[in-house]
């Protein structure tokens, strides 16, 4: 190559390599072209090993510019490789709208069971009760026997209770009443506590039956406790669910785990006492079973004779909610739809 010759070329490759890097698509094609030119047996190296032939007055002229085209290819490189690195993946826009509506939370809330059972429960605190809970499976003893019903009692039947597959005989608690003889077991009068909870009976499933359901129960114990007592700590808790103008009237009954016995009824919620078809035209709403504690179950629980007397009752929480809200199917409590839960 004589010095016109490497001149011509020199200026060719300062014409194109633009281009030429810039079209690079690829890291293997931006090595193959450094290679090509910046290698050891590139170009470049090939320009410089010219150098020593050029005339001694050209030689300075033309070093500087194989240098510095050389500089610039080293440049273009970096700066091709960096854009390729950048280059992601097409992404998707994310654009923000700020002037739009947000999106709404869909906000819970506790099931109209939980809430009357909140509700009732909290009326008896302030009277002074505690609140105790007790297990849905239960012993026979605690079910039946501590509360004083007879072997041969109906109740006690498989058509009335679910037992399990258990030597023990254990069962699906059918009533809170278990929870007085827990509670009377584990501790000395004085006793003001109530229980919720569920219950189980193997009824067939209707408007007004299911075959799980809720209690509470109520038990008061001391040295001297009356059936006013009884009486007036009820009046208080209708009067608190129900409002202030609801009459209570008590009718004789028989429980066997209370002496006397009387379940109550309210006037009807709904024809104040006139009579319709929520009442079956009676003008009155049962709502609860209570007593007198029998002095038979003190003995089961291991109090000792005559020491105490007592009141307990137990009322049924759908009850009372259906007729607080007006809900005439038991079902809708039982069926999660959303339409029914979100009223409450
Ligand atoms: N356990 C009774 C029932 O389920 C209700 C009750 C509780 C009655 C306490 C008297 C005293 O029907």
């Amino acid at each position: 190559m004589d010095f016109n010759a490497l001149v011509t070329q020199i200026e060719s490759v300062a014409q194109g390599i633009d281009t030429e890097i810039q079209n690079i698509s690829s890291d293997a094609d931006l090595e193959a072209v450094r290679i090509k030119y910046l290698g050891r047996k590139g170009l470049f190296a090939e320009f410089t090993s010219f150098i020593p032939s050029v005339p001694q007055e050209s030689r300075g002229k033309i070093g500087q510019k194989v240098n510095f085209l050389k500089d610039r290819i080293g440049v273009l490189l970096e700066e091709r490789k960096r854009q390729l690195g950048v280059v992601a993946p097409p992404q998707e826009k994310i654009s923000l709208d700020i002037s739009m509506p947000g999106m709404g939370q869909a906000v819970g809330r506790r099931h109209p069971l939980t809430q009357t059972i909140d509700e009732i429960c909290a009326i008896f605190v302030q009277m002074g009760f505690t609140v105790k809970e007790g297990p849905e499976i239960e012993t026979e003893f605690n079910n039946f026997t501590g509360l004083n019903i007879p072997l041969e009692h109906p109740s006690r039947d498989a058509f009335d209770t679910f037992y399990l597959e258990s030597k023990e005989r254990l069962l699906l608690r059918s009533h809170t009443s278990p929870g007085q003889v827990r509670v009377m077991k584990s501790r000395t009068p004085p006793l003001a506590v109530v229980v919720p909870g569920r219950v189980y009976r193997p009824d067939a499933v209707d408007a007004s039956h299911s075959f799980m359901f809720h209690q509470i129960e109520g038990l008061v114990v001391d040295r001297d406790i009356k059936f006013s007592d009884l009486k007036g700590t009820l009046e208080v808790f209708v009067k608190a669910v129900f409002g202030d103008d609801i009459a209570m009237r008590f009718r004789p009954h028989f429980f066997p785990f209370t002496e006397p016995s009387a379940e109550v009824d309210i006037s009807c919620i709904m024809c104040k006492g006139k009579g319709c078809s929520v009442c079956g035209r009676k003008g009155w709403l049962e709502i609860l079973g209570s007593g007198m504690i029998h002095p038979q179950v003190f003995a089961h629980v291991g109090y000792p004779s005559g020491a105490y007397t007592g009141f307990a009752f137990g009322l049924g929480i759908e009850r009372i909610a259906m007729l607080k809200y007006g809900i005439t199917d038991i079902r809708l409590f039982f069926e999660n739809d959303l339409r029914f839960l979100t009223q409450f």
